[in-house]
């Protein structure tokens, strides 16, 4: 167990506290800029099984442009890998939700049975450049649809520059925020490392997630659990719900 009396916490105890459940990785094979094809697919969910975690929900990318992805699409997928990895004898449990961009698409998704995780909060991502004229909007009619808005890696846009005031701007609208796993050892630069380091002390953190889409990201995950300060300190400042997801 995590016990607040240690500065140190090993791998395994960041794993247990994080309910061994990843909530946002691109894991299903040939649907977007996460693994290319089955084999990769196979490689790197067998390397979050031995990281320790029991349940992945995957979340491919939906955005009209790059990723026209239709849930239909994921699903059926999904049901491909689960039989390709029971053919591997992987025993992990693996659900697929989205990763939903705010373009001009969103709203016809939203309004369709979108793919939640655990049934209740819909994941989505904007531009890292540049915030979305209509957001507020966008989240309000999440709300109102009665899911909960969970922000991909808040820590991760470039635009976000008065972080009082836009973080928590967020909070009051009612959105969670996921935290990316690689943020913390520093694999998308200096001002993703300094938002997640602010999140963390403020205690706005919600869920971690480790965006898993190919190699790199797990050698970079590996590394970024060696933080044990920086773990110490997420667990002791922030509510992390993970857990409730097992
Ligand atoms: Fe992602």
């Amino acid at each position: 167990m995590f016990s607040i009396f240690r500065k140190k916490i090993t791998k395994n105890e960041i794993i247990e506290n994080l309910g061994f459940v990843d909530l946002h990785s691109h894991l299903i094979p040939n649907i977007d800029d996460g693994a290319k094809n089955l084999k990769q697919s196979i490689e790197l969910i067998k390397s979050l099984k031995e990281i320790g975690y029991k349940k992945l929900i995957t979340t491919p990318h939906i955005m009209i442009d790059a990723y026209p992805n239709s849930e239909l699409d994921i699903t059926t997928k999904l049901l491909n890998l689960k039989l390709n990895l029971a053919k591997e004898n992987i025993a992990i449990t693996i659900e697929a939700a989205a990763e939903y961009y705010i373009d001009e698409g969103f709203l016809e998704h939203l309004y369709n049975k979108p793919l939640l995780i655990n049934s209740e909060y819909l994941l989505f991502e904007t531009s890292y450049m540049s915030k979305p004229m209509n957001l507020e909007d966008q989240i309000h009619e999440i709300n109102a649809k009665g899911y909960k808005p969970l922000f991909a890696h808040p820590e991760r846009y470039r635009y976000i520059k008065d972080f009082d005031k836009e973080y928590y701007r967020f909070k009051e609208l009612g959105v969670y925020f996921q935290l990316d796993l690689n943020s913390i050892g520093g694999f998308y630069g200096k001002d993703a490392h300094k938002k997640a380091t602010y999140l963390v002390d403020k205690g706005l953190v919600d869920f971690i997630g480790s965006d898993t889409h190919n190699k790199k990201h797990i050698n970079n995950l590996l590394e970024s659990l060696n933080e044990s300060n920086f773990w110490y300190k997420l667990f002791k400042k922030n509510k992390i719900l993970n857990k409730n997801l097992l």
